[in-house]
Order: structure tokens, then sequence, then C-alpha cells
């Protein structure tokens, strides 16, 4: 990773505001000026407003964005500023694009860092056209800010123009969501196997992940996704709120690189829909545990295949163990639907705001006479 981004300052000199960006080397790392530390020219700031279409350098802005270093703020606020030091905020209505080099029909996971800056409801919308998501920016996932996410795109030709866009008007015009650093990751699309009917059962291939942190946040995976352009490969995530995606370097994994915490109780799922033959027998296998991300309690996993149902419960003590669960089902169509939630809400320890749930990982299904 560190090589790609080096790769990218090497380059950027040849590049304008309005022009493609070279795909990040090795597929993944931030976009050009990603984490917004090129700072603009002083001729192009108002204080902290830019002045012009071109003013942040390697993006094209519309309307009141703001270029803003993380820390208390005149007026009050404290911007959480965890990649590097700066970001933008986002006025009523405005935008920032850039335009990336992709390839068409690869799917792309766009993993970015943003959060509100006052308590109303902000809405960040996430543009790569033909698509478009709308993340809702109210819950707050962890007490200090910046929390990530994650939103996936399937590539149609070979320029994506990327879109951040503040779509609502706030009265107070302080007011509008923080974008601290865009990554960008194509994703391998995962195959169920013989021995696994479950596409990226371990959660293998996910989204980017910020690295150089002293205590990541995982990766947010918004609700409502479908499987053909989810940002956690094969998996949907259903539901009001979103699921966590945990990696080894900055959590407790069970196995591999990935897994997924169900931070929002019963307000968010995953699920999966595999191929079976009606009538056959299948055990679907799994293991639940805690990130070791100090939180603790009674949990309790629930999962659902076809008409087959199994709680897990666990004891998390925030050590990171894990136990393993099996559910033998029939099959009663030509697809089964698997669904993963948590049955209790849980906060971490130490701030009793951040939310946080047990994990799942190694989800597999199989035949069994
Ligand atoms: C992206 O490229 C298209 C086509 O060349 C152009 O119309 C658009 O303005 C570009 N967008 C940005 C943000 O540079
Ligand atoms: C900078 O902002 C101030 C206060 O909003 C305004 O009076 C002034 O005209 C602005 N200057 C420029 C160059 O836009
Ligand atoms: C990360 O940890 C180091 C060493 O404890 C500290 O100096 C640095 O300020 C921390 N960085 C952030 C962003 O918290
Ligand atoms: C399927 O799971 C059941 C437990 O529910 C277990 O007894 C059985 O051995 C498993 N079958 C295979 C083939 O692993």
């Amino acid at each position: 990773m560190k090589i790609a981004f080096l790769l990218l300052l090497v380059a950027s000199p040849f590049l304008f505001a309005h022009a493609v960006a070279p795909p990040p080397q090795g597929l993944d790392g931030l976009l050009a000026n990603g984490n917004f530390e090129e700072s603009p020219k002083p001729s192009k700031l108002n204080g902290t407003l830019l002045l012009g279409k071109h003013a942040l350098p390697k993006w094209t802005i519309h309307g009141p964005v703001e270029y803003v270093s993380g820390g208390p703020q005149p007026g009050g606020m404290f911007f959480a500023v965890p990649h590097g030091v700066h970001a933008v905020r986002l006025g009523n209505e405005a935008y920032i694009s850039q335009n990336v080099t992709v390839k068409p029909g690869s799917v792309y996971a766009l993993t970015f860092s943003a959060t509100r800056t006052c308590a109303q409801d902000e809405v960040l919308q996430v543009r790569v056209p033909p698509l478009s998501g709308d993340l809702p920016l109210q819950t707050l996932y962890s007490s200090d800010g910046g929390d990530t996410y994650a939103w996936a795109f399937t590539a149609t030709s070979t320029v994506a123009e990327v879109t951040f866009h503040n779509t609502g008007v706030q009265e107070d015009p302080a007011c509008g969501p923080l974008l601290d650093a865009v990554a960008i990751k194509e994703l391998v699309p995962p195959k169920p196997t013989k021995a696994n009917l479950v596409k990226n059962g371990g959660f293998e291939e996910g989204p980017y992940v910020f690295k150089n942190e002293n205590a990541s946040h995982g990766v947010l995976l918004p609700p409502k996704q479908l499987d053909a352009t989810s940002p956690l490969p094969g998996w949907i995530i259903e539901s009001l709120k979103a699921v966590r995606y945990i990696d080894t370097a900055h959590f407790h994994v069970p196995f591999g690189l990935g897994a997924v915490e169900l931070v929002a109780g019963r307000e968010s799922a995953i699920a999966q829909v595999i191929r079976t033959a009606p009538g056959k027998y299948y055990n679907l296998t799994f293991v639940v545990g805690d990130a070791r991300n100090d939180c603790h309690g009674s949990m309790m996993v629930e999962a659902f295949a076809a008409k087959g149902v199994l709680r897990v419960p666990f004891e998390s003590t925030g050590k990171g163990k894990f136990k393993a669960a099996t559910l033998k089902f029939q099959a009663i169509s030509a697809r089964t639907r698997l669904t993963f939630f948590s049955s209790f809400y849980h906060t971490k320890v130490v701030d009793s705001v951040s939310l946080c749930g047990p994990i799942i990982d190694q989800v597999r299904v199989y035949p069994v006479a």
C-alpha cells in the first residue's frame, strides 16, 4: 500500500484538477489527493471556503466547500480528522468529484471516512453514474467520530466519475458532512465451490481498509446493499443500519483476513442467497465470537436457512474468543436465503456509546446425506 501511495504522489504533478487520475497501483489505495493533504493555493481560499471549481487539487468542486483542519473549530465545533490533518466539509447542496480510471465490468468499493458536523440529519450521497447511494450519517458508530464507510459500484466505462454530494439544505450553513479520506479497491467476484456453497464465506474479500491508524474503526457497510454491487462481495446488507467489516490488522479475526461485526442488533442483518436442491439436506456452519475490541456481554447470533433457525449464545469478555455452530436444514427451493443478525445491542465498555457486537466468520454450507 505504501508503494501505491508513493506512486500516486509521484504521478500527481502531471495531473490537472479535471484530469483522469491514474488507477491506484496494485488496484487499491487512496484516490489522487484522497486524504486532502495536498492543500489548495492560499489564493484559492477565503478563510476556509474554497474559491472556484478547481481550487481543491485533483478534485472538481461545486457549491460551498470548506477546507478544514481537524480539532476545535471557531464557533465551538470539534472536527475529528483521523486520517492526516485536513478534510473537506460539504455545505448546502455542495459536492466534490473526481474522475478515476477503471475497468469496465469490474466492481469497485470506495472506502471513505465521513461524519456529520451537526446534530441534524445529514445525508451524504455517493455517486458513480448510473449508480448512487444515500448514506444517512445520523447514527454515530464510534464515539470519536470519523466513521469509515464503504460503497461499491460496477464500472460501466473506463472512467468513473466519483462524486460525494451533500444533497441536504441545513438552516445553519456551518453544518454538512465532513469527508476526511477516500480510497478505492477493485473487488474480486467470489465464486461458490463444491466444498462451500457460500460465496466469500470467510469474508476474505472486502473493501479497502485504511492503514496507518492507531485504532481502526473498521469499515461500516451501509444498509440496503444488494449482492450485485455490495462492498462485501457476495453478501446482502439488509435493514436499517450498517454492519462493520473488520480486518485482522486491527481486530481479532477468527480465520483469515476479515470478518463481520454485527453492530446494530436486530436492525441490521447480512444475507446471501445460495443455490440448493429442494428436499436436500445441508449443514450451515459458522463461528461466532468477539473482535477483541472491548465489547463485553451476553451475545446471541441468530441464523436462518430455509425453515431452520439457530440461536447461538456467546459470552464475550472482549478477549477475542470464538465458538463454532452448525445448523442442519432442508432446502425447500432452488434458492435458499441465509440470514444472520445479532439479537441484542452492545456498546463498548470504555465509552458505552460506540456500537459493537458479536462477529461471525467462516460461513460454510455443504450438502449432507
Ligand atoms: C470526467 O470526465 C468527463 C468526460 O471527459 C467530463 O465531462 C467531466 O467533467 C469529468 N469530471 C471531472 C470531475 O473531472
Ligand atoms: C471573503 O469572505 C468575506 C466574508 O464572507 C467576504 O466579505 C469577501 O468578499 C470574500 N472575499 C472573496 C475574495 O471572495
Ligand atoms: C498514534 O500513536 C502515536 C504513539 O502513541 C502518537 O504519537 C500519535 O499522535 C497517534 N496518532 C493519532 C492520529 O492518534
Ligand atoms: C452436520 O451437522 C450435524 C450437527 O447439526 C452433525 O451431527 C453432522 O455430523 C454434520 N454432518 C457433516 C457431514 O458434517
